[in-house]
């Protein structure tokens, strides 16, 4: 019966804004979601983004079409984006030209993850390893979409990146696995959310090797690429060297344009699957699969964002200038964390340097964060990270002597 329906608590992340928006403290802060702000606090539209935009508007034969887009979005899209992540930036070619890569213009990274969960739950194994701590809608999604087993591997524990326990803990857990049913697991791809820390590129040499042997399946999760040095190239690297392995059930890309393009909610991103060779009918059967999970869940991905992208990805001039914006954006992040620094100095403050991109992990424990919330208006999200992208210079002083009043 329909009195079965009990509350859910409040989302995590996107949770906290409604809070926030109806404090009264006139210092208030929000510092939880992942939104770029700019140094007068406002979302503004990255210059390359409001160029397409106003060319799209311009031109009537490409802003017109307000029919539906195909199932898996549109193939200009597709072309660009495979382009952009695999040819570009990756040793993509040759999986390109022989065909191997299954790809579904998504909502975003969000959707990217609902519907690689979808058909891994439905056709491979419903257990997947999320990295502890993750973004707090991971095990949300694959929940919802079928699994029924999510595991955390340990990834960061007292302040620091732990590889030893987290391949430990999955060959141990490996010894009796059933190769018929392999498990996947998420990979943060660079700027990992919410600790900020990444692997080295050694430190990915010893993971991928395990992982690989393993026999499970990497779906990487590239919300922020650009954000980590400011080179969106650069920040593929995870991608790269996945592109190395040869994975016999498939390498699943989640990848979003809402960060990097500050196109959030337009939602807009991809999934593409690295199929592997054989059977030759298998990159079909994906193909056909993911078109009937995506018309079954929401018919086809919305049009204006992705032209937008579109845009953005297969014209010289503003593809150059979304570089210059993505480095701007991952410049005014790291300027923040060196602000900080200079104000904070906590024998227990965890090392900034070891972190990047969009968020500060502070350690706080969630009593701190409460007081902090409860009495200085500064909001983080419970697990104590920060989005750095909500401190300007007009805030950051009372921030700092807010975080050292809690601290002591
Ligand atoms: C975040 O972690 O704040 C972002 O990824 C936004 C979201 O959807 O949670």
């Amino acid at each position: 019966a329909l009195l079965r329906v009990t509350k859910a608590p409040a989302d995590k992340i996107l949770g906290l804004t409604a809070k926030f928006n109806v404090d009264l403290h006139p210092n208030k802060i929000n510092l939880t979601v992942g939104i770029y702000k700019d140094n007068n606090g406002r979302v503004t539209t990255f210059p390359s983004v409001a160029s397409a935009q106003s060319m799209l508007d311009s031109s009537l034969d490409l802003n017109n079409d307000l029919s539906y887009l195909p199932i898996t979005g549109s193939q200009d899209y597709q072309d660009n984006v495979l382009n952009f992540l695999y040819r570009e930036s990756s040793n993509g070619h040759e999986l390109l030209e022989d065909n191997r890569i299954t790809f579904v213009q998504t909502l975003s990274g969000t959707g990217a993850l609902a519907v690689a969960s979808k058909l891994l739950a439905t056709f491979v194994s419903k257990v997947v390893w999320i990295p502890n701590p993750s973004w707090a809608n991971h095990a949300n999604v694959f929940q919802w979409n079928g699994f029924n087993q999510i595991k955390y591997y340990t990834y960061y524990e007292n302040g620091k990146l732990d590889i030893d326990k987290w391949l430990k803990e999955l060959k141990d857990n490996y010894s009796s696995a059933d190769p018929g049913w392999p498990s996947s697991i998420v990979l943060h791809a660079c700027c990992h959310n919410p600790t900020g820390v990444d692997p080295t590129i050694e430190q990915w040499k010893q993971i991928l090797p395990v992982i690989h042997d393993l026999g499970i399946i990497p779906i990487v999760d590239m919300a922020y690429q650009g954000m980590e040095s400011g080179d969106l190239m650069k920040d593929a690297y995870l991608l790269r060297m996945c592109l190395e392995y040869e994975w016999p059930n498939g390498l699943f890309v989640c990848q979003s344009f809402a960060k990097n393009m500050g196109l959030y909610g337009e939602r807009v991103g991809s999934l593409s699957v690295v199929v592997p060779p054989q059977p030759k009918e298998l990159k079909n059967n994906i193909d056909s699969q993911l078109k009937k999970i995506v018309r079954g869940i929401y018919s086809s991905p919305p049009g204006y964002g992705s032209r937008v992208a579109n845009l953005v990805l297969s014209n010289p001039a503003l593809k150059q200038q979304w570089f210059t914006d993505v480095k701007g954006m991952s410049d005014r992040l790291w300027n923040i964390r060196v602000e900080m620094h200079k104000r904070l100095n906590w024998p227990s403050l965890i090392d900034f340097k070891t972190q990047h991109g969009m968020f500060y992990f502070t350690g706080l424990n969630p009593y701190q964060v409460q007081i902090l919330q409860e009495q200085y208006g500064i909001y983080l999200t419970q697990d104590g990270r920060m989005s750095l992208s909500g401190v300007n210079s007009s805030n950051v002083d009372y921030l700092c002597e807010s975080l050292h009043q809690v601290v002591e």
